[in-house]
């Protein structure tokens, strides 16, 4: 070989080591930039209604969630989100507001609230809000008087479709029973559109005095120092007013044409401009689609929003066309990885993830997404909170997991109180269609499952409430409660506080790259997360039974900081739902 050659191969040499240690620092600061509060929090999500009752009417309460700061406190968790809280006819539990200024009276008072706030924030627990503009209820005075003329200032409050054009072009509503979106109202002569009930009336963003109505209000909470909001079906905003016919394609995906109204964007960025920014707020927002879509409601340069949820891995697993109905065969953990996988990789560069297995909108995780038989309820309760704890992205975290609550499985339709499980039922009912099979499949998807009061002890009213609770109490309160997971040190609940502290000690478990390991594997979810020369392995066993899996790593050399059966040797041969984190 010349010596020019061989010049020529080790300046090649030199560029591919010069350009490698380059693109590391560039992985490196990426996954490192920007960093802030909301990235590194766990979010712990109050459904108000049924945390703690403190006046004995079987609703939950502010002052019930005030004499339980302390124990939020004690979980670790950086901030809380409390479902709507506002005055409403509660039709959809809050999420049809009468009232965007005040506290319903069934929770308490705007000093209660102030004291909650307070509470929240001496503890250094950050508070997001819901923030529900997609509709109001039709109790709200806008509504009221929108609905009685034409001429009223309010009309253009909301979405008419004049009578003497005749019927309005068909949309779809999702908690109306014959599905319709337009409901006529005779004193107009028009008909008012509700993507949800009749009685939730969408707002018109078209109209820059809604828009403004609805800045002000935000400003108003803002004002009292929130940290941030959730926000309520904001991807459904914006509607193209010409109502085009849905396409043939549509066939009930709703989503993808009912979220893409043209100034959908614009409107976000106005409510950016007008206070998100100026008062430093976090949002994370229900914002549905695919990732593409996604990402434009939170790629930083564009002055939008902060998080979005990942509804594609939490719909994973239903009968395609049938509302929330369990396939019988189970869900694929591999192509629920690849999800994940996906998902995370579209934020890598730009905007941010949330993580979750539950919420208010969901039956209880042990239950969907564990098993709920009492050998393995903890377990896999435990294994799920590594799962939610050490992913990347925001951590939201339901109540009343932390515990390992389980699904209630009513029997019968009348134990329910929700909405959309009604609708749903009455439509199942319309059709002749098989009801035992809904009724079965709701005990493993409803949401009222994920509804049912938080357990605190075992008296009788679970420590939840002296009287007679709004949602029957899950029956198991008198094994499953705060007070017997407290003292016992094996418990889910000292586990979670075990996470949350782990987590925080761990910048790799907020910032570090996520790369799965044996992607193929059927039984097992194995990532690595790493940052700056430290790695953490997660061995998730998602069967009820003995699993292994390849790490092609040596586990010998690492160390073992959390395992759901208190074991401390790393090993590719997993128990039923066994998680550990291993530290290199
Ligand atoms: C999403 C909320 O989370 C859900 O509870 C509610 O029923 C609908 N939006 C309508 O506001």
């Amino acid at each position: 070989m010349s010596y020019l050659r061989i010049g020529l191969l080790l300046l090649i040499a030199v560029w591919l080591l010069v350009s490698c240690k380059e693109k590391n620092t560039a992985t490196k600061q990426t996954a490192m930039q920007n960093k802030t509060w909301w990235k590194e929090a766990v979010v712990y999500q109050i459904y108000p209604r049924s945390f703690k009752d403190s006046d004995g009417d079987g609703i939950g309460d502010i002052k019930g969630i005030i004499s339980k700061l302390d124990y939020i406190q004690s979980l670790g968790i950086d901030a809380v989100w409390l479902n709507p809280i506002y005055e409403s006819p509660n039709k959809d539990n809050g999420y049809d507001i009468s009232d965007y200024r005040n506290v319903s009276k069934q929770f308490g008072s705007m000093n209660d609230f102030d004291t909650l706030l307070a509470g929240f924030h001496q503890r250094g627990i950050k508070v997001f809000m819901d923030l529900v503009v997609n509709h109001c209820s039709n109790e709200h005075p806008w509504f009221k008087e929108a609905s009685k003329s034409r001429n009223s200032p309010y009309y253009n409050y909301f979405h008419w479709w004049p009578a003497e054009k005749g019927e309005p072009p068909y949309r779809f509503s999702i908690f109306d029973e014959k599905g319709y979106g337009w409901e006529f109202n005779k004193a107009t002569n028009s008909y008012y559109l509700h993507y949800f009930g009749d009685f939730q009336p969408d707002l018109n963003w078209e109209n820059p005095k809604l828009r403004q109505e609805v800045y002000d209000i935000m400003k108003f909470w803002s004002k009292k120092g929130i940290d941030g909001f959730r926000m309520d079906a904001l991807a459904f905003i914006a509607k193209d007013t010409t109502w085009p016919a849905l396409p043939p394609e549509y066939n009930g995906v709703w989503v993808m044409y009912y979220a893409s109204g043209p100034h959908l964007h614009d409107y976000i960025q106005e409510m950016n401009k007008e206070v998100l920014t100026p008062y430093k707020l976090a949002t994370v927002a229900e914002a549905m689609g695919d990732v593409p879509r996604v990402k434009k409601f939170v790629d930083e340069d564009r002055n939008e929003l902060n998080m979005a949820y990942n509804f594609e891995a939490i719909d994973f697993g239903y009968l395609p066309n049938e509302y929330k109905m369990p396939d019988p065969q189970g869900w694929d953990l591999v192509k629920w990885k690849q999800i994940y996988k996906r998902w995370d990789s579209a934020f890598t560069e730009k905007g941010w993830g949330t993580v979750y297995l539950a919420n208010h909108d969901q039956p209880r995780m042990v239950t969907r997404w564990g098993n709920d038989a009492p050998e393995f309820r903890e377990l896999s309760s435990k294994m799920l909170s590594t799962f939610i704890l050490t992913m990347r992205g925001t951590a939201f975290y339901y109540f009343g997991d932390e515990i390992g609550m389980n699904n209630i499985k009513f029997d019968k339709v009348e134990d329910y109180n929700d909405v959309e499980l009604h609708t749903n039922y009455a439509q199942v009912k319309a059709k002749g269609g098989d009801l035992k099979r809904f009724l079965e499949g709701m005990k493993i998807s409803s949401r009222d499952n994920g509804r049912t009061p938080m357990q605190w002890d075992s008296t009788s009213g679970a420590g939840f409430t002296l009287g007679n609770p709004w949602l029957k109490i899950n029956p198991n309160y008198t094994t499953v409660n705060v007070a017997a997971a407290e003292a016992n040190q094996n418990s889910a609940l000292h586990y979670f506080r075990k996470l949350t502290t782990l987590r925080k000690a761990n910048e790799a478990l907020q910032y570090g790259a996520f790369t799965l390991v044996d992607a193929d594997n059927p039984d097992v979810f194995a990532y690595t997360r790493t940052l700056n020369n430290k790695t953490f392995l997660i061995l998730l066993n998602f069967k009820n039974k003995t699993a292994t899996l390849k790490t092609g790593m040596d586990l010998s050399k690492g160390k073992t900081l959390l395992n759901n059966y208190g074991s401390t040797n790393a090993s590719e041969t997993l128990q039923p739902y066994e998680a550990s984190v291993i530290e290199f």
